[in-house]
């Protein structure tokens, strides 16, 4: 009988990624995906040390996973082996164990190929746990072995890891590791197999993917800009996007790509965290609100429809009411179609979190609360401009209702509507015929080139 294998995870899409590649390097040695933890032979958490929350959900999972490890073991006699991945995974180490000894494999996002080593280690030395999460020299790209299943329509391919950018309230330095790009010939190779198996649209990832500079087959270092350019050249790719990209790598390579391919979506997640040049230097952001402000100029200038989404974090340490409204009126310059916004949350080991000046709790939630507000009033005053528009929507699937299919507006937008299920995997022309809070309705329009530009918004009316 196949042994069972359930992954949990948590954070961002590279974990998502991650989690996949986890699959297949335990497919290889028999193991098969399954939907539920219970009676699982492996089970997996794959963990984010973001924020405190983030890692604090680790340990309640964990004490829900002991009681499923007891029952497989009453039940069958069978043995669940809990193994934790990931960010916590990478900052926590023997700390896991401390808290959950009943954890059997502790390995960071670096040392995933060496995870079915590390089952056979615990199954059959039974030394106790093993924990690996070394920064290995090998790279675990050349290791892993090629996808064991299809990622769907839409797919998401890590071309950059770690980070050398150094924010002072962000662990993923040190959870991550030191910035390394992958080669253009293995991304290209899997972005050619991810469109073999169906998948019309790639979304690239790094913690900081625009600082991407992989080897590229003339023997030169190439940028995302041109990465991008090559990648669009792959017949049956229509749809590129990247995330998560750091203002200061926004280099005009990358701009000019977003002016000449049509591939890369009008949707750009850049987050800004500050629109305060004090807090942003405390951040160790390196740019300021102005600097910021010339880049999203250049980016409307280049892509007049580019569309625009960010992260904030309100209360960082120092934080005033006056840079507060600095970055009320950042948020208001420049318009977002979306957004993700934090309270600050002190991180062990990062500079920020050792600072004198914390904000009070109550400050920064009422902080959060009225950028919140303004950003939810941003982004529906988009969505509301999006009704009667017709919009490219690259169909991914069928929808909850019978007969309905749901895809994805270049805004990345769900979008709901009824048509044949044979469509899936095409892009339909849409007309919006309902907005909704957090995706659109509409109805295939008749085939027609003219798509409505959307217009850029430079100030909430
Ligand atoms: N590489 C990305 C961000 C990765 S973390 C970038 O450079 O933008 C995702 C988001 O989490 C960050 O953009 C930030 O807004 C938030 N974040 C990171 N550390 C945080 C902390 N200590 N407290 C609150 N929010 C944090
Ligand atoms: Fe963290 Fe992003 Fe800053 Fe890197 S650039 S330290 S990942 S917030
Ligand atoms: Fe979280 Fe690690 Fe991603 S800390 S946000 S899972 S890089």
């Amino acid at each position: 009988m196949a042994k069972k294998l359930f992954i949990k995870t948590f954070g961002c899409q590279m974990n998502v990624y991650d989690s996949a590649r986890m699959a297949d390097s335990l497919a290889s040695v028999g193991y098969v995906p399954s939907d539920v933890p219970d009676g699982a032979d492996i089970v997996v958490l794959n963990t984010c040390h973001i924020r405190e929350k983030a890692a604090e959900k680790v340990y309640s999972e964990l004490g829900r996973l002991r009681e499923l490890q007891a029952e497989k073991r009453e039940t069958d006699g069978g043995r669940m082996l809990i193994a934790v991945a990931g960010c916590v995974a990478q900052a926590e180490g023997e700390e896991i164990l401390a808290r959950a000894p009943y954890v059997d494999i502790v390995l960071g996002p670096q040392t995933y190929h060496r995870f079915p080593a590390l089952v056979e280690q615990v199954l059959q030395d039974d030394s106790g746990p093993a924990i690996d999460i070394d920064f290995p020299a090998e790279d675990k790209f050349d290791l892993l072995p090629e996808e064991s299943a299809p990622q769907g329509v839409s797919a998401f391919l890590t071309i950059q890891e770690g980070c050398d950018r150094f924010c002072t309230f962000c662990v993923v330095p040190y959870t991550r590791g030191a910035e390394q790009s992958r080669p253009v010939e293995a991304i290209v190779a899997e972005a050619r197999r991810l469109v073999a198996s169906g998948s019309r649209e790639i979304t690239l990832l790094g913690q900081n993917v625009n600082a991407f500079h992989g080897l590229g087959p003339d023997g030169r270092d190439w940028g995302l800009g041109r990465l991008s350019r090559c990648l669009a050249a792959i017949d049956g790719l229509w749809r590129l996007r990247y995330t998560t990209s750091h203002p200061r790598d926004m280099d005009d390579e990358l701009i000019e790509a977003h002016r000449d391919v049509p591939e890369l979506m009008p949707f750009l997640h850049l987050p800004v965290q500050s629109g305060s040049d004090r807090i942003l230097a405390a951040m160790n952001r390196r740019h300021t609100a102005d600097e910021y402000r010339r880049i999203v100029d250049r980016l409307r200038h280049a892509r007049p429809d580019i569309a625009l989404s960010s992260d904030f974090i309100v209360g960082f340490p120092g934080e005033s009411d006056e840079d507060f409204a600095a970055t009320l009126r950042l948020v208001n310059d420049v318009g977002y179609v979306q957004a993700y916004s934090f309270k600050y949350s002190a991180r062990p080991g990062t500079p920020a979190a050792s600072a004198d000046d914390h904000v009070p709790e109550g400050v920064r939630r009422d902080r959060l609360e009225s950028l919140q507000q303004l950003l939810r009033a941003q982004r529906d005053v988009f969505n509301s401009e999006q009704m009667g528009k017709t919009l490219p929507v690259l169909i991914e699937g069928e929808g909850r209702e019978d007969g309905q299919l749901v895809g994805r507006s270049p805004f990345l937008h769900p979008v709901h509507f009824t048509g044949p299920k044979h469509r899936i995997g095409y892009v339909a022309n849409i007309r919006v015929n309902e907005v909704l809070t957090n995706s659109l309705r509409g109805v295939i329009a008749a085939p027609t080139d003219a798509i409505a530009p959307v217009t850029p918004r430079r100030t909430l009316a």
